[in-house]
């Protein structure tokens, strides 16, 4: 009896495959679906390129993003990331994500002074007294109309990205008044108000990917450099320098951007989702930059052969003093009407 139902069985069984296989091209509709498969041809996937360390304020806030999409989408969209210049460095990622190779960057605002020079504006030294000062200009007149130069270059911004204030360091000598500058050579971001900026202080400037600064001053290459101190902290830079000053003297933020046509072709409810998980990123990053830089200037402290120097309300003025014929001689470049939003410096 046995043998009858396991007999019976095998060719139930048999025919069910046969049935399964052999027919599965005319009837793959009716099949059940694997969730898997389902998932990759709905799955949107958006790659972002950007060119610093996955632990500086960019980084993270990269990272944030790409978990929260993943959240909010069901995970349906993917951003893949690719930090540290992986792909591209601050010099071509504008190119790349215009041609569609990559569908969103966060380049710095000088970076984007390259692009059009109304984003100078933010590479005025001594512009904004602190960081509040940053996002009030950047959420009102001033952003729009940053965000308004864009449109142009196909590209569209969805967010502002705060790292931080910059400061300087040096091989040499501890940057203290506008004369310890004299006969530096300076590694910038490519930015005319930065050549400005070391030609006003007497020092002369070399412009090269973040990527290659390190190796720069190492090779002595060039004497010194401003960044953030996350910047500094996170590419080693105090192995390669013996002085900074926080000298708070720019500030070094960002514009997301992604290129618009890939924008204007996602499904509206994926665009709402977006811009919920940068709104979402914009505000944890603010909190974050702010006590990462707290941390990491402590570390720095502790670094023998590594000198901080606090810039004095006095040398402030010193600077400032140096620095302000600049708001004039980029008056006309930047225009009247921008200018009047940032004042003069304080
Ligand atoms: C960045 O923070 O994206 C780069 C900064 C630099 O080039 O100094």
């Amino acid at each position: 009896m046995k043998t009858w139902i396991g007999i019976g069985l095998f060719i139930v069984l048999g025919m069910f495959a046969a049935f399964v296989i052999g027919f599965r091209p005319h009837f793959a509709e009716s099949l059940p679906i694997d969730d898997e498969q389902m998932g990759l041809k709905d799955r949107i996937v958006i790659k972002f390129s950007h060119v610093v360390a996955e632990n500086t304020p960019k980084g993270l806030a990269a990272a944030h993003f790409a978990r929260l999409v993943k959240e909010l989408s069901d995970d349906r969209v993917e951003i893949q990331v690719f930090p540290n210049g992986l792909l591209y460095s601050g010099d071509t990622e504008f190119a790349a994500l215009q041609s569609g190779a990559v569908q969103i960057i966060a380049p710095s605002f000088s970076n984007m002074s390259e692009i059009d020079p109304t984003w100078l504006v933010m590479d005025l030294p001594f512009a904004f007294s602190d960081q509040q000062a940053v996002y009030a200009a950047l959420h009102g007149e001033l952003g729009r109309r940053l965000l308004g130069t864009l449109n142009a270059h196909k590209v569209r911004g969805e967010a502002f990205w705060a790292n931080g204030f910059k400061q300087m360091t040096s091989s040499v000598r501890p940057l203290r008044v506008p004369d310890d500058f004299r006969n530096q050579t300076f590694r910038i971001q490519p930015s005319q108000m930065l050549v400005s900026q070391f030609q006003a202080l007497g020092a002369s400037t070399v412009k090269i990917p973040f990527n290659e600064t390190y190796g720069l001053l190492k090779d002595n290459a060039a004497d010194g450099q401003e960044n953030t101190i996350s910047n500094i902290a996170t590419k080693r830079l105090y192995q390669v320098q013996n002085y900074m000053t926080v000298s708070n003297h720019g500030y070094l933020g960002y514009v997301v951007l992604f290129n618009q046509k890939f924008w204007a072709d996602l499904p509206p409810d994926v665009q709402r989702l977006l811009q919920q998980a940068l709104e979402e990123t914009t505000v944890w990053l603010q909190q974050e930059s702010a006590s990462m830089h707290e941390k990491q200037l402590r570390e720095l402290e502790e670094i023998d052969g590594f000198t901080i120097h606090k810039l004095t309300a006095k040398e402030r003025q010193q600077w400032i003093r140096k620095l302000e014929p600049l708001y004039d001689q980029y008056e006309q470049i930047i225009g009247t009407g921008l200018m009047s939003e940032i004042g003069r410096p304080k």
